[in-house]
């Protein structure tokens, strides 16, 4: 993503654009109809799953909007009138930039350094909230409005503008946006890939009563604001939220709802962003209330945690400093959050920054790269206090103590492993007469993934360190 300020700068651009955007219109008649504005057609409905009962919710659905600053979706009166329905996450933080490390942080407890938006497959030995989940049966989904098929792995999706039939066809999916298709360990097993649905899937799943457990939704790259804009994300929420909300197969007394967006639009200020528990586990004497904890995308990982008593990941969704578990949540799971407090100014914050990027050493920062390394053990999380740990194809001894100091791969004319489609890829979005699933900046080959830490990965990691030292260009 391009942040929409720098576009700012350029006065003939909005211009062009303002002369092409289209106003808001539904894709669908309503959001518990079938549309073929969702490309995908809805290919049967999930089988309905075995309640796991959570301490103070049955269902976690997170929904996220896409670079808004916190004092533009303040200011709308959609959010203003939310907001009396919820309790209002004051100080709730986006973790870095641009968009896709946000969403991968929610999936797997870290952003791994990422600092751009291109193709990526995580690998599988990097376990997911998906392993929590599955590790006591509660079902999942992510619901992706416009993606063309069930667990496609494209780098993005273009299909006829619904907006203005005069326009050439629009890309409305991308996997960017998309937390838990970036993560081998899920997208490499069928039955996990499955569980990547779209909005048709959304609809029929809803009427059918099968809305799992833990629900991701991301709307379309002009519903979540990304290509739009706050007052567009504004009708969309109009349109789609009440007729939700009022669903019990959607939202009963045991759902929380989470209404998010993935960073703010503003790199030089600290990356608050505008977020409201909603849904019927919200008791109604906390509606039109604040929380002003702080909390992060990684709080979502904690907060669900604490609420099943899962296993953390080991990652930074047990670090205490940025993994506050919700109040609602940690009131009656006695976890005990810190008192971090603080403002939108730095100057006089206890809060960490939430708005660097590229500055971190990592397994996607290609000029800072460091290998995926195991989970920190002796981290404690909100759940369980254990850690989970992949059955197999973790090395526990590549990990924090023994990480081998950041190569930089860019000056060896190099990408991340982890960088491109899959080479054995089952990139369905390859074919197809509105397809357009191009891979991100990079292609990663097998060869090349040898860094990455595995059974024998500490061999693997010298190995690769050998052939790398050649051209080993060290950054202190
Ligand atoms: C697709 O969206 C357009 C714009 O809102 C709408 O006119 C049309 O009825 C939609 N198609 C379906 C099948 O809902
Ligand atoms: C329907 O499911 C099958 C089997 O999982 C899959 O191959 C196909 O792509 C799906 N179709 C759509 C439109 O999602
Ligand atoms: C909510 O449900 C009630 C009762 O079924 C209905 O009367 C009302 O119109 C619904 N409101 C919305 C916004 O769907
Ligand atoms: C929650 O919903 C269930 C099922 O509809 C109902 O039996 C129960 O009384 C409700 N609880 C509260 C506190 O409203
Ligand atoms: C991040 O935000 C802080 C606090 O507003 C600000 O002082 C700092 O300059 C920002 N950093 C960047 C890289 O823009
Ligand atoms: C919500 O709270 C605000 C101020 O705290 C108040 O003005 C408003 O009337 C409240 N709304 C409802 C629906 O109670
Ligand atoms: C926990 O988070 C803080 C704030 O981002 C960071 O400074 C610290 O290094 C993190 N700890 C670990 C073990 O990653
Ligand atoms: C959590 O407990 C504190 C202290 O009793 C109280 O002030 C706060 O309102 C509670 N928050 C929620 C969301 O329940
Ligand atoms: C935060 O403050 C509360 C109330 O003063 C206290 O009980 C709790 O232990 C504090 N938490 C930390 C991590 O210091
Ligand atoms: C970290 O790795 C080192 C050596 O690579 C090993 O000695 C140590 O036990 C590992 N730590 C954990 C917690 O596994
Ligand atoms: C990595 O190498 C590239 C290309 O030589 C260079 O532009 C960049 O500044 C280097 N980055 C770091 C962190 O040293
Ligand atoms: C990287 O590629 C550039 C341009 O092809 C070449 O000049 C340079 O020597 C290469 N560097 C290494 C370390 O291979």
């Amino acid at each position: 993503m391009f942040p929409k300020s720098l576009f700012a700068l350029v006065p003939l651009v909005p211009t062009v654009l303002g002369a092409v955007a289209s106003p808001f219109a539904p894709a669908a008649l309503t959001p518990l109809s079938s549309s073929t504005n969702y490309t995908g057609q809805s290919n049967g409905t999930l089988a309905k799953a075995n309640v796991v009962p959570g301490k103070v919710f049955d269902r976690f659905i997170q929904i996220w909007l896409e670079n808004t600053n916190y004092e533009d979706a303040a200011s709308t009166k959609t959010f203003q009138s939310l907001k009396e329905q919820g309790i209002q996450l004051s100080q709730y933080h986006a973790v870095t930039h641009p968009s896709e490390p946000n969403y991968a942080a929610a999936a797997g407890g870290d952003f791994w350094a990422l600092a751009d938006d291109n193709y990526y497959n995580i690998p599988a030995n990097v376990s997911t909230v998906v392993d929590l989940l599955e590790s006591k049966n509660i079902s999942w989904a992510s619901y992706q409005e416009n993606l063309p098929t069930d667990g496609f792995e494209g780098f993005n999706f273009s299909s006829t503008n619904y907006l203005n039939a005069s326009a050439p066809a629009y890309t409305y999916y991308v996997r960017k946006h998309n937390p838990t298709i970036l993560y081998d360990s899920v997208a490499s097993v069928p039955s996990r890939l499955a569980r990547h649905r779209n909005f048709n899937n959304l609809a029929a799943d809803i009427n059918a009563s099968v809305i799992p457990q833990w629900v991701f939704i991301t709307p379309n790259m002009v519903n979540d604001g990304h290509d739009t804009s706050v007052d567009f994300i504004a009708s969309w929420l109009d349109y789609f939220l009440p007729t939700l909300l009022n669903n019990t197969a959607f939202n009963d007394n045991r759902t929380l709802i989470l209404l998010t967006f993935d960073e703010n639009e503003n790199y030089a200020v600290q990356n608050r962003i505008f977020t409201l528990l909603l849904g019927g586990a919200v008791p109604s004497h906390l509606k039109n209330t604040t929380d002003d904890t702080f909390y992060t995308h990684f709080s979502t990982l904690s907060t669900v945690q604490s609420n099943w008593g899962l296993p953390s990941l080991g990652r930074q969704d047990a670090n205490a400093t940025v993994s506050n578990v919700f109040s609602l949540v940690a009131n009656v799971t006695g976890y005990t959050n810190n008192n971090l407090t603080g403002s939108s100014n730095a100057s006089i914050d206890a809060f960490p920054l939430t708005n660097l990027t590229g500055v971190y050493a990592g397994p996607l920062n290609a000029q800072k790269y460091v290998p995926f390394l195991a989970p920190e053990l002796s981290a404690k999380g909100a759940g369980n206090g254990s850690v989970f740990v992949a059955a197999s194809g973790v090395n526990l001894n590549l990990n924090l103590t023994s990480a081998p100091r950041p190569v930089n791969l860019t000056a060896l004319n190099q990408t991340v492993p982890a960088a491109g489609p899959r080479a054995n890829g089952t990139d369905s979005g390859s074919s197809g007469s509105s397809s357009n699933s191009s891979g991100g900046s990079s292609g990663g080959k097998s060869s090349e993934r040898f860094l990455e830490f595995g059974v024998d990965g500490l061999v693997e990691w010298f190995v690769g360190v050998g052939v790398v030292a050649q051209h080993i260009v060290q950054i202190n």
